[in-house]
């Protein structure tokens, strides 16, 4: 029970990595506002969970949303500790020479309206919540935080643009509010939606074989799904083991940055040396 009487706000809530880490949330002892679009989503996870959960419909791009979310909260839990920035779409790794000019231009303030701007909107409506707590914010990040190739380049930027707000906002909100960032790998289980402006909403993240691609591609030589993931905000958002840590952001994804230049891994002479396992 890591999080025994805490609260959390998490945007994206309903699915995929969001979802899990609501689950995981409630099972370490914490009450979860998830604040999502899809109000059936959030349904079926406020059936799930019970009274440990309250669900808040909107978008993330809306100021007046993301201020209903955090007053939501307050009201059924009288109090927030931790703001999860989670809600996001993907590119689906859509080049810019393939792109029409008219619909990079949508695209663009598409996706950086909503893996940007709905994390400094969260952020601010989150603010005095968590100033009065000296609670945490935590965003998801991504591998292409960090790396290109994981995305297009709306996507790619979107997610560099995340690691610079994290920075800034833990400059900002020192020692009252600590900020941090989680940069995941592909995420097995996740429904990622493409955007509208490149009529992506047809796309399934589902169809994609990420079993395959991880197992050849990744350090770790394989996929790794939401639930997977959720333990690294429990790290951040537990008041007993990160009390040093602002403004970082933790590569969690398989080791992709790790891969060197020869192959993606070196471990071979592992089990030459110590027998297969
Ligand atoms: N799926 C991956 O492989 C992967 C890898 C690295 C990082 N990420 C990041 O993880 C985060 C979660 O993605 P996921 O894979 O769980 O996707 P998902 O689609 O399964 O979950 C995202 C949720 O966000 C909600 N959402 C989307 N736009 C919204 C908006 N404007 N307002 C409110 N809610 C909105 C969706 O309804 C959905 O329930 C994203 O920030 C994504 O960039 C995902």
């Amino acid at each position: 029970m890591q999080l025994k009487d805490q609260v959390a706000l998490v945007t994206g809530g309903g699915s995929g990595l969001g979802q899990a880490i609501v689950e995981r949330f409630v099972e370490e002892g914490a009450r979860v506002a998830i604040f999502d679009r899809s109000q059936e989503r959030i349904d079926e996870v406020v059936k799930a969970l019970g009274d440990k959960v309250v669900g808040i419909a909107g978008d993330v791009r809306e100021v007046a949303d993301n201020n209903r979310a955090v007053a939501e909260c307050l009201k059924a839990f009288g109090k927030l500790d931790t703001f999860i920035g989670n809600a996001g779409i993907w590119d689906y790794s859509k080049t810019m020479v393939s792109t029409e000019d008219g619909d990079l231009s949508s695209a663009f303030d598409e996706m950086f309206g909503i893996n940007v701007k709905g994390y400094v909107l969260g952020a601010k409506a989150a603010l005095p919540a968590l100033y009065k707590t000296k609670g945490h914010m935590i965003f998801t990040a991504s591998n292409a935080s960090f790396y290109p190739g994981g995305g297009g380049v709306l996507y790619t930027a979107t997610k560099h643009a995340v690691v610079g707000m994290i920075k800034q906002m833990a400059h900002e909100f020192a020692p009252y509010v600590r900020v941090n960032g989680i940069a995941p790998g592909g995420v097995g289980g996740s429904n990622l939606a493409g955007t509208s402006a490149l009529s992506q909403q047809g796309i399934k993240f589902s169809d994609i074989p990420l079993d395959d691609l991880m197992k050849q591609m990744l350090p770790l030589e394989r996929a790794f799904n939401a639930r997977e993931y959720a333990g690294a905000y429990v790290f951040f958002a537990n008041r007993r083991d990160n009390t040093p840590g602002t403004g970082g952001v933790l590569n969690f994804d398989g080791g992709i940055g790790m891969r060197g230049f020869a192959s993606p891994n070196m471990g071979a002479d592992l089990v030459e040396k110590f027998g297969a396992i």
